[in-house]
C-alpha cells in the first residue's frame, strides 16, 4: 500500500491506556490562502450515524469547514468533500455506513473531483481502516475522532500529495476548546461537558474510540451555554458519556451538581443531560433537578439489565436493587419524574430467567420510554472473546418479548397524558403530514399537531388528544 500515508493509526491497547492528564488545546488554526481559494464556495455533505456526539462532531467539522467558506449540501452528488461520521456501537450501524460508501463508488464516478472521507468511530478500529482501505478504494481520507481539529491540515496534504490518507491517533485524547462550530438548529443545541469514557463495560467499544474521560473546564462550559442564551436557544442539552462523572478528573472541586445549577441559572428555557450511570448518580443532583423548573424533568438512566450476573459479566457497577434504590431517592423527590433507558438483550450467555429479571424490574421502574438493542459482539471489547451459547433467533424474541412488556407502561404513560396541556418544543413540520408539526414536551415524547411552520424553535402549549403509543396527538391552546 505504498500510495497511502499513515499519519496515526488507532491501537485498541494503547485507546485502552489511562494515565496522561488531559491538555487543553485552544484551536487558533489559520486556513492557508491554498485551501481557502480551492474550497471557497465549495460544498460539504455530511452523512453522521449514531449518537448524540457524533451529532455535535458533525457540527464542529462544518464549523471548521466554514472558516474556508464551505457550504453544506444534502446532496452528495453536487459535492466537493463527502463526509461520513460513523457510529461502531453495534454491527447494524457498521453495516448502514459500509452501504453509504459502496453508493460513492456510482457518484465517485460521476463526480470524479470529489474528496470521499471518514471519520468517527468506527474507524478508531484496525481491522475496519485496513478493510475499508482494501476493499473501498473511493474512500480518500479516514481522519479519527481525535484529530477533527486538524481537518483543514489534513485537507491541506491531502491535495498536496494526492494519497490517501489516514490521521486516526488513539491517545487518551486532548480538550480542544475555541473550535468553530455550525450549529444545525439555532433553538436547541447540544454542549459537551466532557468527552470519552472510563467505565469499561465489557460489551462497549466506546472507551476505545473516544479515549479517556476528560472533563471540559466550568468556564469553558458556560461561556458556551451563556452564548446559546444570549442568541435565543430555547433548549441546552449537556452531553457526555457519563455525566454522573464530570469534574473527577479537574483539581477545582467542580461536580456534575454544580455544573447543573450554574447552567440553570444562565436562564436557558429548557436544560436536560445525557447519559447518566446510575452509580455515578449523586443525590445532591436529584436536589438540583427538583430546584430549577427550566431542568426537564426526565432522565435518561441506563440500566442494560436486570439481572445482577448479567450486570457484573456486563462490568456494569451497581446492582438491580441499588438501581431501585436511586430510582426510590429521585422518585421521592421528584414524583413527575420521565424516566427513560437503554437494555440490551442477549449478552453472552444470558438466560432466560436472567432475561425475565430484566421485564420485572423494568416493569417495576415503569419507564415512559426505552432504547432496546440486542446484544452485538464488538471486536476487542472482553465480551466479544465470551463463547455465546444462546442463538440470534432467541435473542429475537426476547427482545420482542421486552418490547411488548415495555409498551404496556409506555402507554400507561401516554394514556395519563391526553386531556392535559403541556409546553412543547417545536421541532419541524411532520414528515408525513405538511400541516402537522411534531414536537416535544419534557418527556420527549413526539407530539403531532396543527400549526404553521413559524413556530419551529418555539415553545408552545400542547394539549394531547390521543394517544398512538410511541407518538401522541393534539392541538395547540391559546393562553
Ligand atoms: N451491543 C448492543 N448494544 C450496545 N450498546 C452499547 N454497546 C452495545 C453492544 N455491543 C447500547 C447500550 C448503550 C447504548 C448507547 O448502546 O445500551 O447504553
Ligand atoms: Fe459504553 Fe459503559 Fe461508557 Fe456507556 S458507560 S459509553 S455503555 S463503556
Amino acid at each position: 500500500m505504498a500510495n497511502i500515508i499513515y499519519k496515526n493509526m488507532p491501537d485498541m491497547n494503547e485507546g485502552r491506556k489511562r494515565v496522561q492528564k488531559p491538555n487543553t488545546i485552544i484551536y487558533d488554526y489559520e486556513p492557508s490562502e491554498k485551501l481557502i481559494s480551492k474550497f471557497k464556495g465549495k460544498k460539504v455533505y455530511i452523512s453522521t450515524y449514531g449518537c448524540q456526539a457524533n451529532i455535535r462532531d458533525e457540527e464542529t467539522i462544518l464549523g471548521i469547514l466554514s472558516t474556508i467558506d464551505m457550504e453544506r449540501t444534502l446532496n452528495p452528488i453536487e459535492a466537493d468533500i463527502a463526509i461520513l461520521n460513523t457510529c461502531a456501537v453495534r454491527e447494524n450501524a457498521e453495516d448502514k455506513v459500509y452501504g453509504e460508501i459502496g453508493e460513492f463508488k456510482a457518484i465517485k464516478a460521476k463526480n470524479k473531483e470529489l474528496i470521499l472521507m471518514l471519520c468517527g468511530c468506527m474507524v478508531e478500529q484496525k481491522h475496519i481502516i485496513e478493510f475499508v482501505l482494501e476493499k473501498y478504494p473511493q474512500v480518500d481520507v479516514i481522519f479519527g475522532t481525535h484529530n477533527i481539529h486538524d481537518l483543514l491540515k489534513i485537507l491541506d496534504d491531502f491535495i498536496l500529495k494526492h494519497k490517501r490518507y489516514v490521521d486516526v491517533s488513539s491517545k487518551e485524547g486532548d480538550i480542544i476548546e475555541n473550535l468553530p462550530v455550525t450549529r444545525i438548529d439555532n433553538y436547541k443545541a447540544f454542549v459537551n461537558i466532557s468527552y470519552g469514557c472510563d467505565k469499561f463495560c465489557t460489551y462497549c467499544i466506546v472507551p476505545y474510540t473516544r479515549g479517556k474521560e476528560r472533563s471540559r473546564n466550568i468556564k469553558d462550559i458556560l461561556k458556551e451555554c451563556k452564548e446559546l442564551v444570549d442568541s435565543g436557544y430555547q433548549e441546552i442539552t449537556l452531553l457526555g458519556q457519563n455525566v454522573d462523572s464530570y469534574g473527577k478528573d479537574l483539581d477545582d472541586g467542580t461536580n456534575f451538581a454544580i455544573l447543573l445549577e450554574e447552567v440553570a441559572k444562565l436562564g436557558i428555557p429548557r436544560l436536560r443531560f445525557l447519559t447518566s450511570y446510575p452509580s455515578d448518580f449523586k443525590d445532591d443532583v436529584i436536589d438540583v433537578i427538583a430546584k430549577y423548573d427550566n431542568i426537564m424533568k426526565y432522565i435518561h438512566l441506563p440500566i442494560q439489565s436486570g439481572s445482577d450476573s448479567v450486570l457484573k459479566r456486563m462490568g456494569r457497577r451497581y446492582t438491580s436493587e441499588e438501581y431501585l434504590a436511586l430510582v426510590d431517592r429521585i422518585r421521592a423527590k421528584i414524583p413527575n419524574i420521565a424516566l427513560s433507558t437503554d437494555i440490551i438483550v442477549g449478552f453472552p450467555n444470558e438466560t432466560y430467567e436472567e432475561f425475565l429479571k430484566t421485564i420485572e424490574i423494568s416493569r417495576k421502574v415503569d419507564y415512559t420510554s426505552a432504547f432496546t438493542f440486542i446484544y452485538s459482539p464488538r471486536k476487542g471489547t472482553p465480551a466479544a472473546k465470551l463463547v455465546d451459547n444462546v442463538t440470534y433467533e432467541e435473542k429475537s424474541k426476547r427482545f420482542k418479548e421486552l418490547v411488548d412488556a415495555l409498551a404496556i407502561d409506555f402507554n400507561k404513560h401516554a394514556n395519563e397524558m391526553v386531556g392535559k396541556t403541556y409546553e412543547v418544543l417545536v421541532e419541524s413540520v411532520s414528515k408525513k403530514n405538511k400541516e402537522m408539526l411534531s414536537g416535544y414536551p419534557y418527556n420527549n415524547k413526539v407530539v403531532h399537531f396543527k400549526g404553521d411552520e413559524s413556530l419551529i424553535g418555539k415553545i408552545v402549549k400542547v394539549k394531547i388528544t390521543e394517544n398512538h403509543l410511541y407518538s401522541l396527538l393534539g392541538e395547540i391552546v391559546n393562553e
